[in-house]
């Protein structure tokens, strides 16, 4: 196994990462009433020698969060437990980011606290999801954002990364892909809106460029990442003509916003990436910071890209899942160990904490 430079540090005037293993972020949904549960400080402290940690998806409001049992982080309580999360992982020497999600149309108000699911438009998704009485119901329809409220979400965002780094965490991850809200206000297939937050390129990537000002100047930018999938479908948002020029424009203009990192959600789908060679040739081009690419990658397929040097960092999902200490079995070329999809989501402890470490 080439593990050359996967397993090296990365050092920037910013930041310094000990290698460039980063743990993808996984809503393992074990928090209640969003405040993460005692085993999230285990999980994330037999992870810590990745070179950097992203956490689960994490809602920045109390109708933010798309699934049951997700964790938050807009209140003292949910707050406090992430301080212990946060401080055990830097005991251990890791670095830990959080993942700030609204998740916007994708939910039900029963999972939501009875509120409505917000979005630019009134556009339901054609989906079921698990709801607390046990059962799938149909994703309910939207309210549609009025304009004048836009300011409001855009404030969450910012006050959520705020609660963030005075936990400690060593940055913030905005989550704007995997058809949440950030992404249903880019893709043409879920924003309908004739105002300026909808239509052109520009209008349909004012929103995401307005938390993404707002949380840098907020936290600093060089503390401010962000989660893009590009020509990715999910959750009803779909491929569109002007897919590529929107993400073009919105690379360059994060370009001149100076933000840590720009980390790309890669799908394979039929064994071909919707994130290819030549996008990150075209994005490398683009951005002269921090570069991540996730999904589906293994160690030699992510050394190829660093080698490349189309990106900077690679990051791993599953493979975290089973192998709590996959730095240490890469640099041993040690066996992986297989994941249980039973558990990704249920569960309790099994299937979460009790993944053994070669140790
Ligand atoms: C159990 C599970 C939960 C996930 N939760 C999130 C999430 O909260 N936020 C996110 O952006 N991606 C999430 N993902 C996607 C992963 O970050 C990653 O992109 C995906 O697993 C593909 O990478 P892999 O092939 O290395 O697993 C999740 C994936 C899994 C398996």
């Amino acid at each position: 196994m080439i593990t050359r430079e996967l397993l090296t540090p990365l050092i920037r005037e910013t930041f310094a990462l000990r290698n460039k293993v980063v743990m993808a972020p996984m809503n393992r949904r074990r928090a209640t009433d969003g405040i993460p549960d005692a085993s999230m400080i285990t999980y994330y402290k037999q992870r810590a020698g990745a070179g950097l940690i992203i956490t689960d998806n994490t809602a920045i409001a109390s109708n933010g969060g798309a699934y049951l049992h997700t964790p938050g982080i807009y209140n003292e309580a949910q707050k406090a437990a992430w301080k212990k999360i946060v401080d055990t992982v830097h005991a251990e020497g890791g670095k830990i980011v959080i993942q700030l999600v609204h998740a916007g149309r994708i939910g039900h108000p029963a999972i939501q606290h009875n509120e409505p699911l917000i979005a630019p438009s009134a556009i339901k998704v054609n989906e079921s999801i698990l709801t607390p009485d046990g059962t799938y119901q149909p994703m309910t329809e939207p309210r549609a954002l009025s304009r004048e409220e836009i300011p409001y979400w855009i404030a969450k965002y910012k006050e959520a990364a705020l609660n963030a780094i005075e936990v400690g965490f060593d940055g913030v991850e905005i989550h704007a892909a995997h058809g949440f809200l950030i992404d249903e206000f880019l893709n043409p297939y879920s924003n309908k809106r004739t105002d300026d937050y909808g239509g052109s390129i520009e209008n349909r990537s004012r929103f995401l460029l307005e938390v993404v000002h707002a949380v840098a100047d907020a936290i600093g930018k060089d503390k401010t990442g962000i989660r893009l999938s590009p020509f990715r479908e999910i959750y009803d948002i779909k491929p569109y003509p002007e897919e590529l020029a929107t993400h073009e424009y919105v690379v360059d203009e994060l370009q001149k916003a100076g933000i840590w990192y720009l980390h790309f959600s890669n799908a394979v789908v039929n064994g071909i990436g919707t994130i290819q060679e030549d996008y990150l040739r075209n994005v490398r081009a683009r951005f002269t910071n921090t570069i991540m690419v996730a999904g589906g990658y293994t160690a030699e397929s992510g050394e190829v890209l660093l080698q490349l040097k189309l990106v900077d960092l690679i990051a791993f999902g599953k493979l975290y899942i089973s192998n709590p200490d996959l730095v240490e079995r890469l640099r041993q070329n040690a066996p992986l160990a297989e994941w249980d999809e039973k558990t990704f989501y249920h569960g309790g402890e099994s299937g979460y904490i009790d993944y053994p470490s070669l140790s």
